[in-house]
């Protein structure tokens, strides 16, 4: 028998175990409706068509080589631009996860941590259990925005960074301004970096977004962006990391890490260099579309006893409370599964939370919306 490690115990990716549960419903014949799935694809949402002839044109032109480690120069050149560094100070990866796992081998040691978003995307979570490190949350309040006494309370002397996720998976939350100057001047007391997750910062439907960066000044800052959703092209699998502030020290650890793993797909990243230099029409087109449903599920929820929700401003989920006799929230959720509606457990984002929050993706048509609530109503009344 090949015995696992020790180490590949503590993987777990809770939006995905849930699909394995969904496919043994659907096999039964179960009419299924997937509001767990944070890709536009599968919802009728197509990449810019720039994008795409960018894709043919890199297969035409031959990319299909190792790119530099680092990234395709002429990338990290409309990347530094986008981002306001050196061309030195960005690292093209493959997609904001690869990043995320270099920030972790690059910072994370046993025994310490970073302080992390409750609820919070649940790669921040695996890959803190990966490194050994302690798991520490701030919570969020009603509104969903980071509680910053709470924040104050969770840095510990191990402490070596707080992440900032904003807009927020899964709470679609959009801090006001007066959250990231708050996290910023605790990031500056306690001297840590700040790691921001910007990947949904042009999935904007509500209010305006500060970036952590904007706030900064002297705190340093690992900011991390790709394809996947302010362009809608997950399946490229390119994203990037780019430092700010005092961080020349990290370069080179960074760039050996791009070294170790060769590079990320050429011909996907030249679709990036598109992407940022071409038309950026799809993005109030998408967010009128955002706005549209998250005005529907908002609707739904204040109609519905035993649903609330703090209304989504940015990305593409709503994090929706639940009250009822279920012990646990995953209990709801794997209950209602029979329903044929799948949506992800609250405590996937977060083990401290309070409260009884399962995730939904607003990606779906209007009707579908309408008819997953529908047979979530029609569930609460019959418990
Ligand atoms: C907050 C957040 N960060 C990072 C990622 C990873 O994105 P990528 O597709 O670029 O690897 C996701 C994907 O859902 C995400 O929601």
């Amino acid at each position: 028998m090949i015995e696992p490690s020790v180490r590949s115990q503590l993987v777990s990716y809770p939006i995905r175990d849930i699909v394995q549960a969904a496919k043994k419903i659907e096999k039964k014949g179960t009419d299924m409706l997937y509001f767990n799935i944070g890709d536009p694809a599968p919802y009728g949402f197509r990449p810019p068509q720039h994008i795409l002839d960018a894709v043919k044109e890199a297969i035409d032109q031959n990319y299909s080589g190792y790119s530099p480690s680092g990234g395709d120069p002429e990338l990290k050149q409309a990347i530094a631009e986008h981002e306001n560094v050196d061309t030195e100070d960005v690292f093209v990866t493959v997609g904001l996860s690869e990043g995320i796992d270099f920030i972790y081998q690059a910072l994370m040691d046993p025994g310490r941590n970073f302080v992390l978003p409750s609820p919070s995307y649940p790669l921040y979570i695996t890959k803190q259990r990966l490194a050994y490190g302690t798991l520490e949350f701030y919570d969020t309040d009603q509104s969903l925005e980071p509680d910053i006494e709470s924040l104050r309370k969770s840095i510990t002397p191990y402490t070596k960074g707080i992440v900032v996720i904003n807009p927020n998976n899964p709470a679609g939350t959009v801090y006001s301004r007066k959250t990231i100057q708050d996290i910023v001047d605790i990031a500056g007391e306690y001297n840590l970096p700040i790691i921001a997750d910007d990947v949904y910062d042009q999935m904007v439907f509500d209010g305006e977004l500060t970036p952590v960066k904007k706030l900064s000044k002297d705190v340093p800052v690992i900011s991390g962006n790709s394809l996947s959703k302010n362009y809608l092209y997950p399946g490229a699998r390119v994203g990037y990391l780019s430092l700010h502030g005092e961080t020349e020290h990290l370069r080179d650890v960074f760039q050996r890490l791009c070294n170790q793993r060769l590079s990320a797909n050429w011909e996907m990243q030249r679709a990036y260099i598109a992407a940022l230099k071409g038309p950026h029409d799809h993005i109030k087109k998408f967010n009128a579309e955002l706005k549209e449903r998250r005005d529907l599920v908002v609707k739904k929820c204040n109609e519905i006893e035993g649903l609330s929700v703090a209304p989504p401003k940015g990305a593409f989920y709503a994090f929706i409370e639940v009250e009822g006799p279920w012990k646990t929230d995953k209990e709801f959720v794997y209950e209602l599964l029979e329903t044929g509606v799948v949506v992800v457990p609250g405590s996937g984002f977060s083990p401290t939370l309070k409260k009884k929050y399962f995730r939904m993706v607003i990606l779906p048509k209007l009707e579908q919306i309408e008819e997953g609530f529908g047979r979530i109503e029609k569930f609460l009344r019959a418990h």
